[in-house]
Parts: structure tokens; C-alpha cells; sequence
């Protein structure tokens, strides 16, 4: 029996809607997916998982355990094939189901027949290519998170993977960061909702189901913060930072029923992620009651050497085994070392056993010891079945951000002339984003293409060119230099309407590609100038695809409009097309702040007040000389759409309340003018006075909502202790009697203003 996962904290504020209707109000909560509320469970295995991994440990030699931590890539195994008859307990990226089924035939004829767990980094999509994370999450609606883990667990498991490295939950204050990209952005609340929606929607009630995997939820811990925002570098924080802005979403994840975790490559306050035996042993497996296994990121084992906490192979092996990292990617020196560790009293059986019992335990319940071979014949026939273009279709549009819309520039008119330009306009490469799975360039729909389908007369012109591969020294790529600005002019000077597709190239942005600025690569913005400039008064919109918030400069006045688009994944041309010629509606927003230069980072709205708070008009307070706001120049959860939305009457159903009690605020929403659309109601608190300084504001829940013209509606959240309370720098979570100030809105800058007291 697993003990002690309880619901999360984020599943505590529960949301519900109520309808405005004539003579009073009509009741009906809604989630925003029932199915949300259930944690998953892997139940493969039957009820006795237990003793059947009792029974198989104790017929276990040290090898044999010694063997089943290990977990190798899928060179490693294909050049050293005879590992899989040991066998090893892991092996990831393979993906050729034909291949899976030989080493795990190998596997299964070995003396023990235990099966391998095959895994894959299936972030967005495995081969239908959803859009990445970080726009996943501007939809501010966890069941695009859902739909792109079930269809990427399905994918993946057809060619019969049963482990996938997601969800990514590295709540991250660093645009420079690459992989800002792969998780939910700045807030810890958005990112849990998210974390969950998607380990249940992989894992299902019971990931030994033949279209579900287990998830492995990374990187523990605080692995988005890494100093300057360059990848692999040092995170130095203070313990309630960690545990208030970077762990709620790991601690959602595991509520939700991640069996698996993978531990980090970065040090915090000077102990790496998979050396940490306070964040692996003590937080995760005993205070949350963790029994699955946690594996230890690419030779993040090894990398305890250069990290300076272990001084050879061996000493690197038992600080991991010793801080509870149970499976050792690529590198092997648990396997190596570990006999001659136990000889010396340095590990313990114990802790070998401990570690060998919870992969054998997840391998049970994911059914693998009844069902260790995949039907090849299915694999390829489950593939971009057409519910997952749609979803994926949907979903890109459910994540664009209407950034600017001046004078209504979009929706354009489809039957005018339509000039795309730009280096991404016909780049169904660049759609797909960083971690594109098994996604294929020739799936994916260009913009060009998608505009085309809706409007035939469309031109094409790239004026620019987007590097794909960097150059063998390593040195970053060119992109977008020396554009032919003329033929860009000839073509916004013929057409009647202009789309710019313009942005990152995708190796910009993922692992190992953190940036030190962050502006349009190349000529871009001049590009965007110019082109501006030769369409005159026609309508100029620009659409963004980019893997982090980006600083626009000049962008932000020359172009009229402005979308949002991130890496939309394989659909992405039609669902700009979608929005730019106002089939949907544009509705998601921000969940990151785009700063206006880059020595703003780190920028981001839930940070804690100061002695001096920034006024532009003061000189000793806490501000940029160079920079006349003190804001970024979109914040968090900030977005526009077609329509025009009012947020009014906040209200509580109380002024004060105990500890242990909750609170109801209530907001109303309207669409006042424009087509049906969407708004996200948000709802943020803030503790002015505490015992230790609290964030400005804290977002505690989110509803979107779709409203036809005219129509109103009232949201309602319940705020608890797990949404007032907050973490000491001893890891303590507190509640503290006073006031906590409720703000609502349609972005963090909301001004709807409540409060209430709790009391002791
Ligand atoms: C390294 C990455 O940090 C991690 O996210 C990924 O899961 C592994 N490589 C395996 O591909």
C-alpha cells in the first residue's frame, strides 16, 4: 500500500463557476477535468506487488541488483548489446519497437526475467509535437497540459516505451536559461496545476494500461535557477525560497502519483541535485512519502567529481546511493564500485536493496513482468492518429498571446492579399521547438502553408535565413544576418496585409543553448522596421516563435500587432492561421514576464518587496538608471484578445478566518464588446506583514473561461492555509495570524482589492 499522498495543495483550491442567471445564481461547480482530481496509480502488477518484489529480491545476487540500477542510453546498449541479457534495469532513447523487443527478449531469457523499463524524453509530444511547455502553460488551461501527455504517452507507449522524462516542473526566473522553455515559466502555482494534470493524463489510473507510462518528474531540484541563467551552473538559494517557489510543483507531481523522479545536474547551496540526501531521502521519500525511484540525470553521478563533493568514481557512487539516487544514468560507478564500497562499510545492502526494490517495484506496476513486449505491427499505425493533430492543433491555439493589437490590426481579412515574410514563415523545422520527440520536420505545417490553406493568395518571402545546426567549433549560429530588405519591401509594398514570422531558431532555445541577450537574433528587428515602414497603413502583424521571454526593443512600437506564438509543434501553421484570420480567439497569457532589456533579469512578479520600492521618479530607491519604468514590458499573465473583457466585484464570504478554515472569493467576468472569447480570471494573494518578508503577490488561482458577447459569469476560489501559509528558512511551513490581501484581475497587475484576517 502507498501511504501518504494526499491531493495537492493546488487541487485544495478548488474552482467553481457560478452562472449569472436572471433572479439569481445558478450553482455548478466545475473542474476543469474530473478526471484531474484522481491521483494516478500504477496498479499493474495486481495486489501483490509487495511480495512479489520480496520474492524476486531475495533470489537476487549483488550483480543482479547492482545491474538493475543501472540505466543506459540507447548507444550505449546497442554497442554493448550482451548489457541487456545482465539485464540493466533502465534504457532510454531507443525507440525502434523492433529493438526493444530484441534486448527485452534478452532480458526476459536471462535467469531472473526481469523485464528492462525502455524511456524517452517525451516533453511535448512524441511524434505529434504539441507546443512546448512554456506555451503550453499561456493557455492557462491544464487541460492542454493533459491532452499533450496523453497522446504522448500513447505514442510513446505504441513502440513500447513504458517511462517518460516529463513532466519538467523547473519553475524558473531566467529567460537567459534555455530550458525555461520545457516547464510552466515564473510561478510555482501554475506550474503545480500543470505538473499534475499531466503526470495523471500520462499515468492514467494505472500506467500498466497499454496506451500509458509512468512519468518521471525532473529536475530535483531548483534546476531552473541557475546563476548568470547558463545551463548545468550553480543555484544558491535560501530554504523557503526553494521550498515556497521551486518545489510546489514536484510535491503536486508526486500527489498526482509520479513514480519516478530524476534528480538534478545543478548544486543547491552547494549539495548537487543527486547528491542531496535532504531533498532525495528525508523531503522526497520520507516527509512526502515518495516509494518509487528516483534516477539520477545524464552522468549527473560522474559529475559529482567536478562538482568537488567526491573525489573519484567511487566516492562520487556512494554520495549518490547514500542520498537516495537509486538508478544511475550512463555513467556507472554505483555498478562498478558499489562491492567494494559495501566491503569498506561505505554503502550499505540496505540502501542497495532499498533502491533495487523501488525500480522493481514501479517495473511491477507498470505491468512489464505480464506484458514485456510491444505488438510492432501497432506501433507505427498509432502515429499522428487524427484526434492528436487535432488536439495539437487546438492546443497551439488554446497557447498564443495576443501581445499587441493597435487599432485591431488583427483578426486580418482572409480573400486579401497576404504577404508572409520572414526567416520562420516557412520553416516547419524550427515549429517543432527544442525536445521535438520523434517529431518530423515534414509533419509539420509551415506558416506559409496554414495561411495559404485559408487564403490562397499568399506570397512567400524569407528575406532571411535560420540557421539550423551549429557550426562544428560551436560557435552560435548565424541567424537572420545580411537580409534582402529589398525584396521584404517589394512584398509588403504588394500585398494588402502582411503576417512577419520571425523568432529564435529552435537550437536556441532547450538544453546546453542558454543566451546571454535577449532580442530578436540577427536583423530582425530591423526587418520588422522596414517592412513596416513599405506597407504604410495596411495591416502589419507580427508573429513571434520563440522558446523564452524575449526583450522586443523596437518591435514593441513598430509593429501594430503583435502574437505570441512560442514553438506551437506540428499544427503550428494552421493555428496561426487560426487566430490571425480570427477563427479562435485569441486567449492565453503570459507566464513569464517579458523584461524590456535584458539587464532586468531576473524580472518577475512574485517578488518580495523592498526597503525603497522602485518609483521612476527617485533616485535612492530600488531601480534601473537606464530604464524609465519599473516594470517589465509585459507582465506575468498578461495577454489581450479580440474581445473586451471586464473583471469586477471582488468578494469574500468572510472577513475572518481560522487557521484551518477557508475563505470564498468571488469575482465576475463579462465579455463587453467583440466575438465570443476567453478570459483567464486570476486571482493572487499577498501577506503585508509577515515574520518574514512575502512576495508582492502570489497567484492562487486561474479559470478561463468562454464567453459570448454580452454574457457574464462568476468565478469563484477557495483560498486555505496551503494558500496563506508559507515556508521559514528552516523548511517549516507556517501560518501566521493577519491580514492576507486577495487581488483579482486579468493579469498579475489586477486591481480588484479584498481582505480578510486570520485569526489564531
Ligand atoms: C539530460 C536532460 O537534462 C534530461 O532532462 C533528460 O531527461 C536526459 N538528458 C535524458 O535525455
Amino acid at each position: 500500500m502507498r501511504t501518504g499522498r494526499g491531493r495537492t495543495a493546488v487541487a485544495l483550491a478548488t474552482v467553481a463557476i457560478t452562472i449569472a442567471a436572471a433572479g439569481g445564481v445558478v450553482a455548478a461547480t466545475q473542474s476543469s477535468d474530473e478526471a484531474a482530481l484522481q491521483p494516478a496509480r500504477g496498479s499493474g502488477g495486481g495486489d501483490n506487488v509487495e511480495r512479489r518484489v520480496e520474492a524476486l529480491l531475495r533470489k537476487m545476487t549483488i550483480d543482479d541488483k547492482l545491474n538493475q540500477i543501472q540505466l543506459l542510453s540507447d548507444g550505449q546498449i546497442k554497442d554493448h548489446p550482451e548489457e541487456a541479457s545482465k539485464p540493466v534495469g533502465g534504457v532510454f532513447s531507443l525507440t525502434d519497437p523492433e529493438l526493444i523487443n530484441k534486448f527485452q527478449k534478452q532480458a526476459m531469457s536471462s535467469k531472473l526475467k526481469i523485464p528492462i523499463l525502455f524511456a524517452y524524453d517525451t516533453i511535448h509530444g512524441y511524434r505529434t509535437i504539441f507546443p512546448i511547455p512554456l506555451g503550453a502553460a499561456s493557455s492557462f488551461d491544464p487541460n492542454v497540459g493533459a491532452t499533450d501527455h496523453k497522446i504522448g504517452a500513447r505514442e510513446s507507449a505504441a513502440v513500447g516505451l513504458k517511462q517518460i522524462y516529463s513532466p519538467m516542473v523547473d519553475v524558473s526566473h531566467e529567460p537567459r536559461w534555455g530550458r525555461i522553455a520545457e516547464a510552466g515559466g515564473e510561478d510555482p502555482y501554475l506550474n503545480s496545476v500543470f505538473a499534475a494534470a499531466r503526470v495523471k493524463a500520462a499515468q492514467g489510473r494505472d500506467y500498466s494500461k497499454p496506451d500509458k507510462v509512468v512519468t518521471s518528474v525532473k529536475h530535483y531540484a531548483a534546476y531552473g535557477q541557475p546563476e548568470g541563467g547558463r545551463d548545468y551552473n550553480t543555484t544558491d538559494m535560501s530554504v523557503r525560497r526553494l521550498h515556497d517557489l521551486y518545489l510546489p510543483p514536484f510535491k503536486a507531481a508526486i500527489d498526482a502519483g509520479s513514480d519516478t523522479a530524476m534528480c538534478s545536474f545543478n548544486s543547491i547551496s552547494g549539495s548537487p541535485g543527486c547528491a542531496d540526501k535532504a531533498l532525495e531521502t528525508d523531503l522526497l521519500k520520507k516527509r512526502w512519502g515518495f516509494d518509487g525511484f528516483i534516477e539520477s540525470d545524464y552522468t549527473a553521478v560522474a559529475e559529482l567529481i567536478n562538482h568537488g563533493v567526491a573525489g573519484d568514481g567511487a566516492e562520487a557512487a556512494a554520495a549518490a546511493l547514500n542520498a537516495g539516487t537509486d538508478s544511475e544514468m550512463v555513467s556507472q560507478h554505483i555498478r562498478d564500485n558499489a562491492k567494494q564500497l559495501l566491503a569498506d562499510g561505505v554503502i550499505s545492502e540496505r540502501r542497495i536493496d532499498d533502491a533495487v526494490r523501488r525500480i522493481l517495484r514501479v517495473k511491477f506496476r507498470a505491468g512489464l513482468f505480464e506484458n514485456p513486449y510491444v505488438d510492432v505491427s501497432q506501433a507505427e499505425p498509432a502515429q499522428l492518429k487524427p484526434d492528436a493533430v487535432k488536439a495539437a492543433r487546438d492546443a497551439a491555439g488554446r497557447s498564443m498571446v495576443l501581445l499587441k493589437n493597435e487599432g485591431s490590426t488583427l483578426p486580418l481579412k482572409t480573400g486579401e492579399k497576404t504577404a508572409v515574410i520572414g526567416p520562420l514563415g516557412d520553416d516547419g523545422h524550427a515549429m517543432l521547438g527544442p525536445w521535438w520527440g520523434q517529431g518530423r520536420e515534414e509533419d509539420a505545417v509551415s506558416v506559409f502553408k496554414g495561411i495559404t490553406e485559408q487564403n490562397p493568395d499568399t506570397t512567400f518571402t524569407r528575406a532571411c535565413e535560420m540557421k539550423h545546426s551549429e557550426p562544428p567549433d560551436n560557435t552560435p549560429a548565424d541567424e537572420c544576418a545580411n537580409p534582402d530588405f529589398g525584396a521584404a519591401e517589394a512584398a509588403a509594398a504588394g500585398a494588402d496585409q502582411v503576417v512577419l514570422a520571425v523568432g529564435e531558431s529552435r537550437e536556441q532555445s532547450g538544453e546546453a543553448a542558454s543566451r546571454s541577450d535577449l532580442d530578436l537574433p540577427g536583423e530582425q528587428e530591423e526587418l520588422i522596421r522596414r517592412v513596416k515602414a513599405a506597407a504604410g497603413s495596411k495591416p502589419v502583424a507580427v508573429v513571434l516563435f520563440n522558446g523564452r521571454p524575449l526583450a522586443l526593443g523596437s518591435v514593441v512600437d513598430d509593429a501594430p500587432a503583435i502574437l505570441e506564438a512560442w514553438f506551437p509543434g506540428v499544427q503550428a501553421g494552421n493555428a496561426v492561421a487560426d487566430v490571425v484570420f480570427g477563427k479562435v480567439n485569441p486567449g492565453g497569457k503570459l507566464p513569464v514576464s517579458f523584461p524590456r532589456k535584458v539587464g532586468q533579469v531576473p524580472i518577475y512578479y512574485n517578488h518580495e518587496p523592498t526597503g525603497r520600492p522602485c518609483d521612476v521618479t527617485q533616485k535612492y530607491v530600488s531601480r534601473y538608471r537606464d530604464i524609465k519604468s519599473c516594470d517589465p514590458q509585459y507582465e506575468f499573465g498578461y495577454g489581450l484578445s479580440y474581445s473586451k473583457f471586464e473583471v469586477s466585484n471582488l468578494r469574500l464570504d468572510r472577513t475572518t478566518v481560522s487557521r484551518n478554515g477557508s475563505v470564498r472569493a468571488y469575482v465576475d467576468v463579462k465579455n463587453v464588446s467583440g466575438p465570443t472569447g476567453d478570459e483567464v480570471v486570476q486571482l493572487y494573494i499577498r501577506d503585508p506583514v509577515a515574520s518574514l518578508s512575502q512576495p508582492v503577490r502570489r497567484l492562487r488561482g486561474f479559470e478561463r473561461v468562454t464567453l459570448e458577447p454580452g454574457k457574464s459569469r462568476t468565478v469563484s476560489f477557495t483560498l486555505d492555509k496551503s494558500d496563506f501559509g508559507f515556508h521559514d528558512n528552516s523548511g517549516r511551513f507556517v501560518v501566521e495570524r493577519g491580514q492576507i490581501d486577495v487581488y483579482a484581475g486579468n493579469s498579475s497587475k489586477g486591481e480588484l482589492k479584498q481582505s480578510f484576517q486570520v485569526t489564531g
